[in-house]
């Protein structure tokens, strides 16, 4: 009987001593979201048409390095072609990552920064236009070609985010098609990407 407890416990030691390996081990998981936007910030959008818009992308690029205003140098840590110069810089190149965030989200830590680390707040030196244009060329390094569509929360390619209409749109069909108890999920955002194939399948009107 004791032998048996004391077993359980052995057990239990040995999960523990894994579970803290597996988390020290970190590079082996994949990378996680950033947090959330807090909600001053989650609102906040990339002007219609700035995306992979030439224009805009040489202003940002203006701003990333420094040109238009020598004091907001991005380029100084991040490098002027999105590699990191300064250790602990966030490599812009690494799309599968960047993709994590949402417009909003990086928004968010342009204009905040991120506590602990060098990457300073810039709100007070970059008006809101010029954060979004310095977002727009950040984008180039590692999403060129994509743009953050908000009302499906994920990137798609250049000039293929839907609209809140036609995602609604397409969330309804998707509920007529199904039993009666699913329209009520019409109005959860996370029901998006699911809904999205029937919806397609039964319309095939979407733009991809
Ligand atoms: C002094 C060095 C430095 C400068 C200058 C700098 N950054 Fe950063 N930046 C960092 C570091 C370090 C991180 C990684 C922070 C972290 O670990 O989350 C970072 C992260 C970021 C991120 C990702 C946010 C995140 O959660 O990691 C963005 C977006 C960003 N920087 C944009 C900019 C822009 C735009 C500028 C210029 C206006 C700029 N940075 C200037 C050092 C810098």
């Amino acid at each position: 009987m004791e032998k048996d407890t004391c077993q359980k416990m052995m057990n239990l030691v040995a999960v523990v001593a894994l579970g803290w390996t597996l988390s020290a081990c970190g590079e082996a998981k994949p990378p996680a979201p950033p947090p959330p936007a807090p909600p001053e910030y989650a609102d906040k959008h990339m002007p219609d048409g700035y995306w992979n818009n030439p224009e805009i992308i040489e202003q940002g690029k203006a701003i990333f390095t420094g040109v238009e205003n020598i004091d907001v140098n991005c380029a100084s840590c991040h490098g002027k072609d999105g590699k990191p110069v300064k250790a602990g810089a966030r490599d812009f190149r690494k799309g599968d990552f960047m993709k994590l965030f949402s417009d909003s989200q990086w928004f968010w830590r342009v204009s905040e920064g991120v506590k602990g680390t060098k990457m300073k707040a810039w709100k007070s030196k970059l008006s809101e236009d010029e954060r979004w244009k310095v977002i727009a060329y950040e984008s180039t390094f590692g999403l060129k070609g994509q743009e953050y569509s908000v009302a499906e929360q994920k990137w798609v390619p250049a000039g293929t985010a839907k609209t809140a209409e036609e995602v609604a749109a397409e969330r309804n069909k998707a509920a007529e098609g199904a039993a009666a108890p699913v329209a009520e999920e019409a109005a959860a955002p996370a029901n998006g990407e699911a809904a999205a194939p029937n919806g397609e399948a039964a319309g095939g009107e979407s733009p991809r």
